[in-house]
């Protein structure tokens, strides 16, 4: 990946008081690849640390004025120099470390006087390791979402532009079959309504396509939302085909209101319940149940759902969440595969899990768990 690295050297900050001592340990670091700043009292260092983003603070403990640990309690307690690493260089010569306890929390470590070079060097390498690291993840991580921001946009713009002479062809095609029917002929006719039918399945392949790549765009809005209405929504959109199968859906009890995205619940259920009637049993109509499971863990909400569908061959579940998959028992339904690697995206953009059993002939579950944290306090 072609990610802007920032290369500029890590900063470190040496405060001390003696001037001897600045000027002794600058000495050494300068045989480091980073830049070495320097400040004679805990008041200089804050200004420093502000104009500054310093890889790491070696810090004298025993100065005038304001002490090493009173400058760090002050560089902890602000948002911008809370997470500096500092290194104390202390002469309190002893083993017991209990006068560093309450600095256990960030990264900290200690050097004792007289400062041992080796020691010294190599501490503060693993500092500057630690610094380089943290650049490159965060170059990695805005470079990921530059890149997930333009194919988003890459992904509409194109959806837009398939789309619009698609809809001339579909209006063309009506139009040529409310005017000119008469003329047209049997044959005629039955291949404009297989143009209008081919676009209208391009058209519904471009909205799948537009809303499996969105699943993962920044543009996920958390809210708190109630399952429950969700579901509803989802049965009263999928009513027409339900009638034509006589199917029914049923909600077994409660589900959980979770912090979400609603509309990715929206498609999460869409694309279940879709199946569930789209893969119907001929030989009786869709019957999808949906339920919850009490877990042991308090931490976890889980739910199901089920259906009385054809099934599919337990060696072929594992490949089901993979885009653009369509399994042996998909013959003769339409479909692009994109279903289920939407959902499973979505699980994953909350945090959540997805698995699935299955049997041939008698039907399939989704067992969904999203963590409890998701979960609405009093819901
Ligand atoms: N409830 C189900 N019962 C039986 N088979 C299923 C069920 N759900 C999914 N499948 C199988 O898993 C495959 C992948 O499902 P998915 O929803 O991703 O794609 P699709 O339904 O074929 O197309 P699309 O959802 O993009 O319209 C399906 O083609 C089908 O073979
Ligand atoms: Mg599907």
């Amino acid at each position: 990946m072609n990610h802007a690295l920032d290369r500029r050297p890590s900063k470190i900050l040496v405060v001390d008081d003696r001037k001897e001592n600045l000027f002794a340990m600058e000495k050494i670091l300068r045989t480091l690849p980073c830049e070495v700043h320097t400040a004679y009292s805990g008041n200089e260092a804050l200004s420093l640390t502000l104009r500054h983003d310093f890889a790491l603070i070696l810090l004298d403990v025993n100065m005038p004025e304001m002490d090493g640990f009173e400058l760090a309690e002050l560089l902890r307690s602000h948002e911008a120099t809370q997470r500096i690493p500092i290194i104390f260089v202390t002469a309190i010569n002893t083993e017991d470390k209990s006068v560093f306890k309450g600095y256990e929390s960030g990264a900290v470590d200690y050097l004792f006087k007289p400062v041992d070079v080796d020691i010294l060097l190599s501490k503060v390498k693993v500092f500057l390791e630690l610094d380089r690291k943290k650049k490159e993840l965060e170059s990695i991580q805005s470079e990921l979402e530059r890149s997930n921001r333009s194919l988003t946009e890459f992904a509409q713009v194109v959806s837009h532009d398939l789309k619009n002479p698609l809809h001339v062809i579909t209006g063309l095609s009506e139009l040529l079959l409310l005017k000119y029917a008469d003329g047209l002929g049997e044959r005629g006719r039955a291949s404009i309504e297989q143009i209008a039918a081919s676009a209208q399945r391009m058209d519904r392949l471009i909205t799948d396509l537009l809303s499996f790549a969105q699943v993962n765009a920044l543009s996920t809005v958390y809210g708190l939302v109630d399952l429950n209405e969700v579901l509803h929504d989802v049965v009263s959109d999928l009513s027409s085909r339900l009638e034509q199968t006589g199917g029914t859906v049923e909600r077994l009890d409660e589900l959980p209101r979770l912090e979400a995205d609603r509309t990715q619940m929206y498609q999460l259920f869409q694309n279940l319940l879709a199946n569930s009637i789209k893969y119907h049993d001929k030989r009786r109509p869709p019957r999808i149940l949906i339920g919850t499971i009490r877990l042991a863990s308090p931490d976890v909400c889980c739910f199901y759902v089920e259906d009385n569908g054809i099934g599919m061959e337990e060696k072929e579940l594992s490949v089901i969440f993979n885009p653009f998959t369509r399994l042996s028992n998909a013959q003769g339904f339409e479909g692009a595969g994109l279903g289920l690697a939407t959902v499973r995206q979505i699980v994953q953009q909350h945090q959540g899990s997805i698995d699935v059993t299955s049997e041939p002939g008698v039907g399939t579950r989704f067992k969904l768990a999203f963590p409890v944290a998701q979960e609405a306090a009093g819901a």
